[in-house]
């Protein structure tokens, strides 16, 4: 690809949740770092999303910001072949999410699955909030900001992905300008869409529509077998140390038939067998389903194996983010940059948003 086919952009958006466990590796991360090469890519630091759900607890979200770079950096995510920086670096976040508010019907909000879900699952905390309603379209403004052609997610963040296009559509229906094809011509690059062509009139969407990029997002199993969460406490951390690796999967739950050593037991009900599924070779995989099968390995022993396959994937990980580590400073400053960056894009549309609005002339 040469520089006069620009590549297509992509974005996404990671909430501070501080040290990132393996779960969220798989689920996000590993995917974003494999995008870097094919796309325009821009990943940032949601931290205004936290205060969404924890405004009572926000802990020291700049710290959990910092900590989450920290691990895009180790997981390689490269400043050289990526933009990545932080929400609240980036103003126009507030203001696209504020003119939203205006032309987003509450209903739609409120039918987006996660709202009540998530009222009802964290019942501890007050979540019947403005701010809570609305961090979808905060997402919203995340997102149309920048104008990507995909948003990579995985399946629980699809809804969002749907809102978004529902408000780019209205956005558009409300303030696209008409013109005339000379004019469109003109303007056309890659960010103008021909929504629709009406005698000598096209409309341009200011805002095009952005797609889902669903990114395979196996589903982890902490070390209890549920599902791996924070909030679980079962977690492998991606730069736990080899020995916590290994002290931790000798207490994972295995298949419940395999009480004693020579109980056969089957690697596909086994938590350990969807570790083994993720991160072993396909020889280790062949050696795992034979031995439980046939009671001929026992569970100490596969979950040694386990253990090397994940220490595999994430040493280079942990030595990278030891690096970091030694020079928090840079770890800002590539931040700091990445916001300035995605400033610029970020200010551009808000330029034509303004225009579109009424709130501002365009200049020429
Ligand atoms: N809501 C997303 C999550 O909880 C994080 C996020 C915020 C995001 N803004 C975004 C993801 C924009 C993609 C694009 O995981
Ligand atoms: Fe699970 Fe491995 Fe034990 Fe089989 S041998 S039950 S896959 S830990």
């Amino acid at each position: 690809m040469n520089d006069l086919q620009a590549k297509r952009r992509v974005l996404s958006g990671m909430r501070p949740t501080g040290r990132l466990h393996l779960g969220n590796y798989m689920g996000a991360l590993y995917n974003w770092v494999r995008l870097q090469d094919q796309y325009d890519c821009f990943f940032f630091i949601a931290d205004w999303h936290a205060l969404t759900t924890d405004y009572a607890n926000p802990g020291d979200v700049w710290q959990k910001s910092h900590d989450v770079a920290l691990d895009f950096l180790a997981a390689g995510l490269d400043p050289e072949r990526c933009v990545m920086f932080r929400q609240s670096d980036v103003l126009q976040h507030a203001e696209l999410n504020l003119l939203f508010g205006n032309l987003t019907p509450l209903g739609w909000l409120e039918r987006v699955p996660t709202y009540k879900d998530q009222q009802e699952q964290l019942r501890e905390k007050d979540l019947a909030t403005y701010g809570f309603l609305g961090y979808p379209l905060l997402q919203s403004a995340d997102i149309l900001l920048y104008k990507p052609a995909f948003v990579p997610v995985g399946q629980d963040q699809v809804a969002h992905v749907e809102l978004t296009r529902e408000v780019a559509r209205r956005f558009n229906q409300l303030y696209s300008s008409a013109v005339t094809p000379e004019v469109a011509a003109a303007k056309s690059d890659k960010e103008l869409m021909k929504a629709e062509v009406s005698e000598n009139l096209i409309e341009l969407a200011i805002l095009p529509e952005p797609k889902v990029l669903l990114t395979p997002s196996p589903k982890l199993p902490g070390l209890d077998g549920r599902k791996m969460s924070k909030s679980y406490g079962n977690t492998i951390a991606l730069t736990e140390s080899e020995a916590d690796v290994r002290k931790k999967l000798k207490t994972m739950v295995t298949d419940p038939a395999r009480v004693r050593r020579t109980d056969p037991g089957d690697p596909d009900v086994c938590p350990v067998g969807d570790l083994h599924k993720v991160f072993s070779s396909p020889e280790t995989m062949a050696k795992v389903y034979e031995g439980c099968r046939s009671a001929g390995i026992g569970c100490i022993e596969c979950k040694g194996w386990a253990a090397d396959s994940i220490v595999r994937e994430i040493a280079p990980i942990a030595a990278r983010r030891a690096e970091y580590e030694a020079q928090p400073e840079k770890v800002e400053q590539i931040l700091t940059e990445g916001a300035a960056r995605a400033r610029s894009v970020a200010e551009a549309t808000m330029r034509e948003v303004r225009v579109a609005m009424g709130l501002a002339r365009a200049s020429h």
